[in-house]
């Protein structure tokens, strides 16, 4: 007979933090755990757990009968190898649900405690898993935070429990390369100031260029996106574990407005003293003016194109207020 989809995974999830008291590595889990920063309280909040190194462990604890087990497969807990029993997926892993936004446990990701590969494990889209569709943290941010008004999109299950380590209680984590419009979507409707902050280095600024791409059409007047750009190397849980919460929260505070992000970006790549460059700019900008709904950002970022650049011939305005007018 199977389960509730829910309730297995729940279940799961209480099984994978019993172990990480009781099990014989638990010590050396913890230790890690401690390692990184993490007290108990939070480690608690986050349902964190451990999977201990057995090909056996949840498939002996809840795979018994031949329909559970089956489950396990289609919840992606266990593995269904050419013959024989199905394995567990995740074994010798600091485990992370990922929570619904009623709380209910769709999935985990799995860290492997030293620096084997993969760094981390996580389940694979399901009936019930939609990866695109969720962010890790959200369900805590809205249980925890007071008063929730600004989220700040990370990249990784680490920095959202370690910002939350340091009373920082907001973080969500996209989960996979970039941001996707759903999760977007689901962030605006949360809040009306969404704040990306992804590690510091090629990969993180390419995922908030992507992120300011699908989040455009979004943007609507009171609504915000903006960017913090890490230093090199760092990403928001190396960064709030050396300079603590107040600073921070500063960088946060600070962080750079989508139009500014876009300006700058697209001004690196052009000269624009000469004509060509000039005329080379709006139609760099055109695509990006294109999704955005009329709002007032949209009007002052052509306004600030026109004056900046000395776009003021008829023509050139006329192309700018052709962009504008399509759109609304
Ligand atoms: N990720 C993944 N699979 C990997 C590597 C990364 O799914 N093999 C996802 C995880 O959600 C991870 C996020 O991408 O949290 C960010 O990756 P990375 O910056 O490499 O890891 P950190 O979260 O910084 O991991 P840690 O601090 O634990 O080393
Ligand atoms: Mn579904
Ligand atoms: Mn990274
Ligand atoms: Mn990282
Ligand atoms: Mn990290």
């Amino acid at each position: 007979q199977k389960q509730d989809d829910y309730q297995l995974l729940g279940n799961i999830a209480r099984y994978y933090q019993h172990n990480l008291k009781h099990h014989s590595d638990s010590k050396s889990v913890i230790d890690y755990l401690k390692g990184r920063g993490l007290s108990g309280e939070i480690v608690k909040k986050f349902g964190v757990g451990y999977a201990p190194d057995s090909w056996d462990g949840v498939m002996g604890q809840f795979g018994q009968s031949q329909p559970l087990s089956a489950q396990l497969v289609e919840l992606g807990m266990a593995i269904q190898g050419d013959k024989n029993r199905p394995y567990d997926r995740f074994r010798g892993r600091v485990m992370f649900p990922i929570t619904d936004k009623r709380g209910r446990v769709i999935g985990f990701g799995g860290r492997v405690l030293s620096d084997g590969t993969p760094k981390y494990l996580n389940s694979p889209e399901t009936r019930i898993y939609h990866k695109g569709q969720e962010l890790y943290g959200l369900y805590e941010a809205k249980k925890y935070a007071k008063d929730l008004q600004r989220l700040v999109v990370v990249e990784g299950y680490m920095d959202v429990v370690a910002l939350a380590q340091h009373d920082i209680p907001y973080a969500v984590a996209s989960l996979g390369t970039s941001t996707t419009v759903e999760q977007l979507q689901t962030l605006f409707r949360t809040v009306k100031e969404v704040v990306c902050c992804y590690d510091g280095d090629r990969a993180g600024r390419d995922a908030a260029w992507r992120a300011m791409e699908n989040a455009l059409p979004l943007i609507r007047d009171g609504f915000s996106l903006k960017f913090v750009f890490l230093p090199d190397g760092e990403d928001p849980d190396t960064l709030v574990r050396q300079q603590g919460k107040d600073a921070f929260e500063t960088i946060i505070d600070n962080a750079k407005p989508l139009s500014q992000f876009i300006f700058e970006h697209l001004l690196s790549s052009l000269d624009t003293n000469s004509a060509e460059g000039k005329a080379a700019l709006i139609g760099k900008f055109e695509p990006y003016l294109e999704k955005m709904p009329d709002s007032v950002l949209k009007d002052s970022m052509i306004t600030d194109l026109a004056n900046k650049f000395g776009l003021g011939s008829e023509q050139q305005l006329h192309k700018l207020t052709r962009t504008k007018s399509k759109t609304s």
